[in-house]
């Protein structure tokens, strides 16, 4: 059975690639995704969004102007109108590169050689509301990923700023471990968490950098830190002391050998 200590190194925060290897490659793209799992990512980040005909796409913005060469509102759009459209070239590395779905993303993830996670976050206020978490535990469920023995040998994790999108899966789906997202001490050190019944919280590094004991708090709670997004060396030592379990990085594989040479 695949459980977290599979895909970890002996107790040192996993690697989980923030928007795919999102530095080296466009982010969010399927080239962004196969770095980063060939330069040994333990997982991968994804923000999801619904089309107007509700596929979900991995794509950041509420538009697509900023990562593609078309303009719009993503939950306005069909799937097949962002597949006409380059989402690759706007980055400095220059190649084009399709939409990705959250099906295809989730494909390659189950299908790597080695068992890896998919940190999959819902964005919010959107158009859609509870319709993405719906749709979301449908795909979960039609991968055999949406029911895990226990949120340890999960393969998926669902991550949010959004309390109400944490507590939808938290209910539907309750061996799925959830991290709540925050850019606060105020939100994450209080019983947010616990009211959603989040496995975990996620606070940004410079929360973290201000408030250090956050981790410590969340461990006697029960939960494990995701902190994001960790992208300096100083800041890797930095979660590496403090027992951060998972970090999100835009560049996977050179926080991965750093990691190899941190205490
Ligand atoms: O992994 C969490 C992090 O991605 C949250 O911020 O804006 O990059 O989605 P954002
Ligand atoms: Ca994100």
């Amino acid at each position: 059975m695949t459980g977290i200590e599979d895909v970890s190194r002996s107790g040192k925060p996993a690697v989980v690639a923030h928007r795919g290897a999102s530095e080296e490659m466009p982010e969010h793209t399927l080239g962004a995704y196969e770095l980063a799992l060939a330069g040994g990512a333990d997982g991968l980040e994804c923000d999801v969004r619904l089309t107007s005909d509700h596929e979900l796409v991995c794509i950041h913005d509420r538009t697509i102007d900023r990562t593609s060469d078309g303009t719009g509102i993503v939950s306005e759009m069909s799937l097949a109108e962002l597949r006409d459209l380059d989402f690759g070239s706007w980055h400095p590395s220059g190649k084009p590169a399709s939409v990705l779905t959250l099906r295809e993303l989730l494909t390659l993830t189950l299908d790597w050689r080695r068992p890896v996670r998919l940190f999959v976050e819902t964005k919010h206020p959107v158009r859609y509301g509870s319709l993405v978490e719906q749709k979301l535990l449908g795909l979960l469920q039609e991968f055999g990923v949406a029911s895990p023995p226990s949120a340890d040998h999960s393969r998926a994790v669902v991550i949010s700023f959004s309390s109400a999108g944490v507590w939808r899966i938290r209910r539907h789906a309750p061996m799925l471990p959830t991290i709540l997202l925050g850019d606060t001490a105020r939100v994450l050190g209080g019983s947010a968490a616990t009211a959603v019944g989040a496995t975990g919280i996620g606070p940004s590094i410079d929360t973290l950098r201000h408030y250090p004991d956050l981790v410590d708090r969340a461990a006697a709670a029960g939960r494990v830190t995701y902190c994001w997004t960790v992208d300096e060396l100083v800041d890797v030592q930095l979660c590496a002391d403090l027992g951060v379990r998972w970090l999100a990085t835009n560049r996977p594989a050179k926080v991965r050998d750093w990691l190899v040479t941190v205490d």
